[in-house]
């Protein structure tokens, strides 16, 4: 940082400048390096949080920071009314890699891939024949699918729909991991589809039941409905596999996906199944910036490397060594009622008489040289980067326990 800037101003001008719908922590993160941050006063943090499960694969990943810089001497950006190598070379590759997808469309966000989504849903059911009646998109208690207008209204969590009303219609709400509420709720033949993460994020790292999604399928095929999985927090090798629901057996129309798709760059994208590939067409949709050469350049590596053998067997690896490590902690502290997740998107689960304290084990840990975030206000949630090595792991799970001792001794 210049010398004449003080952290002190710069947190005052955060409370000035910016709308202030963030609560962000009092320090000023200057540079990062793996699975490691430091701010302006030289503090070194070990991140559990990866940006909001973001930088997949650290901060300054040497291969994406090669790829930015080899697309940004050549070409940054182009529009969509031209084409460009990057991007159409990233649509083939998701396509491919995704084992279910003909086409792909590119944006800057989840909300923006999501919001995707629900256009092509309802494009799709009005290419056949069905009245706004007949557009109804299931979703479900507990969900997070981002901040647009419709994305936040497909957000079952009345804390973020509130003061917007009135929100765009043709949703329905029903309980995550309960069959019978969604056969309930289809049974009228107004269903046009089912939108679901197979590990709810901010809801509190809530993965579905085994067998959970294929029931959900099954329904879809029986009432003529879609199954769009959004992907964007558990997608892209999070879980331990490339896309979370090969894990449940599943083959979706629409998959989201954004966050580590980019590794850090922001870049969202939408992948189109048979039924639907087909269903938007020209000046139906758009954007400026998807699809952009330096997010596509970046993502193209990011892709290659989230798909290998390597990063699943490293994601299996250090999951269980962050599991043993709350288990450990929870043994002598006995803070936590359940770990739950899959595979490098873990939460802790506090007890009853510890709910709501989640924002301040975070501030504590950060205290201790720990960047961790919370799924709401009973859950930690540990979203590392997906090369994380045990080095990290195990440094980061000693910083936890040392906040962790002094949140209990109060
Ligand atoms: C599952 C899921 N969907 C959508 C979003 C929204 O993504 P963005 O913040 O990039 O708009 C998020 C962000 O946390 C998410 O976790």
């Amino acid at each position: 940082m210049a010398r004449d800037t003080s952290v002190e101003e710069l947190l005052a001008l955060g409370r000035d400048v910016l709308l202030p719908v963030y609560r962000q922590r009092e320090m000023i993160l200057e540079r990062g390096q793996g699975a490691r941050v430091w701010d302006s006063e030289g503090g070194e943090y070990v991140d559990f949080g990866a940006g909001i499960a973001v930088c997949s694969l650290g901060h300054c990943n040497p291969e994406l920071t090669a790829a930015l810089v080899e697309q940004a001497g050549r070409l940054w950006h182009t529009s969509n009314v031209f084409y460009s190598e990057p991007p159409l070379r990233l649509a083939q590759e998701l396509v491919a890699a995704s084992r279910f997808a003909e086409r792909a469309f590119l944006c800057n966000s989840g909300a923006e891939a999501n919001e995707a989504a629900i256009k092509l849903v309802r494009k799709w059911a009005a290419s056949h024949g069905r009245g706004p009646e007949r557009r109804v998109i299931v979703t479900f208690r507990g969900s997070f699918h981002g901040r647009t207008l419709a994305a936040v209204t497909a957000t079952a969590q009345p804390k973020y729909q509130e003061g917007f009303d009135p929100l765009p219609g043709g949703f329905r709400y029903v309980d995550f991991n309960d069959i019978a509420q969604l056969e309930a709720a289809m049974v009228g033949g107004d269903v046009a589809a089912v939108m679901l993460e197979p590990v709810q994020g901010e809801g509190g790292v809530m993965p579905a039941a085994p067998g959970y999604l294929q029931a959900v399928r099954a329904l879809c095929d029986r009432h003529d409905a879609l199954l769009v999985l959004d992907e964007i927090q558990c997608g892209m090798g999070r879980s331990g596999a490339l896309f979370a629901h090969w894990q449940d057996g599943v083959t979706p129309d629409i998959v989201t996906l954004a966050k580590a798709l980019g590794g850090g760059m922001p870049i969202g994208a939408l992948l189109a199944g048979p039924k639907v590939a087909q269903a938007m067409q020209f000046g139906a949709h758009g954007t400026t910036f998807g699809g952009n050469p330096l997010a596509s350049a970046v993502a193209r590596v990011a892709l290659r490397r989230l798909g290998s053998a390597e990063i699943a067997a490293n994601v299996a690896k250090q999951s269980q060594a962050i599991r043993d490590g709350i288990e450990a902690i929870n043994r002598d502290l006995g803070l936590f009622a359940e770990v739950r997740g899959r595979g490098l998107m873990l939460g802790a689960v506090l007890k009853p008489e510890h709910a709501g304290k989640a924002g301040a084990i975070g501030d504590l840990a950060a205290a201790h040289g720990l960047l961790l975030l919370q799924a709401g206000p009973d859950v930690l949630r540990f979203v590392p980067a997906l090369n994380i090595g045990d080095a990290d792991v195990a440094e980061g799970l000693a910083r936890l326990r040392k906040a962790l001792e002094v949140f209990v001794a109060g």
